[in-house]
């Protein structure tokens, strides 16, 4: 229960699904959390419900300038942090064909554009032996038809993860990526499809897991706290694909 005492862990997207779940683990390893979003009401309602170890920060991952104060609104709260997860993110699905401009920057500048100078914005604040996990996607395995543009945006994230890992050897961050299979989360119902379309798309996506099943929030939560923890401490430029066997069975 104390794998994460003493640290401070910056959570993006951390109002619902993965995020939420992973926060509520940290606070419980004994972390000192910060979540942020773009809608104020929810960030406020999670961090309210996460206690007196979490706080809460607006900041739209897909805009720069909220992007270039990240750092000042954590050190509000943190003069110095230890974790990122960077995990704020979206999906949509839709063939080449019907792929226009706005649809593919509104997906690159959220899960990559911004995810990127989040980290390049937060380094300064990181302690030595810190970690950085990036949300990737089981995604970037398969070849789903509709998927270009989400799993090219997490395919970014899964390089990046080595990327950075090189170049923060020498200040002992571990970057890592956790590629999660289909997590009951609110993702899907903020895609546009109809209730009749998530549940085609859920029982397609059960069939094909190898296990059965999908994943829950808490069971991605688990792998970003080894991660975050002193438990992976030789552990740098790794993928997890927490999926149920679904891309490695
Ligand atoms: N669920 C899955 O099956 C699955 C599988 C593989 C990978 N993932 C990845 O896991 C991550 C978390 O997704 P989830 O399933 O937990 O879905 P979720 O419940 O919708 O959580 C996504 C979080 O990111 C936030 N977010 C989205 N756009 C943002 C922006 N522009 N600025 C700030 N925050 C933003 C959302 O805020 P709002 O609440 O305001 O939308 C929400 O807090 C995503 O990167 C996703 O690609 C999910």
């Amino acid at each position: 229960m104390n794998r994460l005492q003493n640290k401070v862990a910056v959570i993006t997207g951390g109002n619902s699904g993965i995020g939420f779940a992973t926060a509520q683990e940290f606070i419980v390893q004994g972390a000192h959390v910060v979540i942020t979003g773009r809608n104020p009401q929810a960030v406020q309602e999670a961090a309210a419900q996460l206690g007196n170890q979490a706080v809460g920060i607006v900041s739209d991952t897909a805009s720069m300038a909220d992007v270039l104060k990240i750092a000042d609104q954590v050190q509000a709260h943190h003069a110095r942090i230890d974790v990122l997860f960077v995990n704020a993110g979206v999906a949509f699905v839709a063939p080449i064909a019907q792929v226009d401009e706005a649809f593919f920057d509104e997906q690159f500048n959220i899960n990559v554009k911004g995810a990127y100078f989040t980290i390049q914005q937060l380094l300064p604040l990181f302690n030595d032996h810190g970690s950085i996990i990036l949300n990737s996607s089981v995604a970037t395995h398969l070849g789903g038809a509709g998927s270009s543009v989400y799993s090219a945006t997490k395919a970014a994230l899964t390089t990046l993860s080595r990327t950075l890992s090189t170049e923060l050897l020498e200040r002992n961050i571990r970057v890592n990526v956790i590629s999660p299979g289909p997590i009951v989360t609110p993702i899907m119902s903020k895609m546009g499809m109809s209730a009749e379309q998530q549940e085609q798309a859920t029982q397609a996506y059960t069939q094909q897991v190898p296990m059965k099943r999908y994943g829950q929030p808490q069971e991605i939560a688990t792998v970003a706290t080894f991660f975050a923890s002193d438990d992976s401490s030789f552990v740098t430029g790794v993928e997890i694909i927490a999926a149920g066997g679904l891309g490695t069975l």
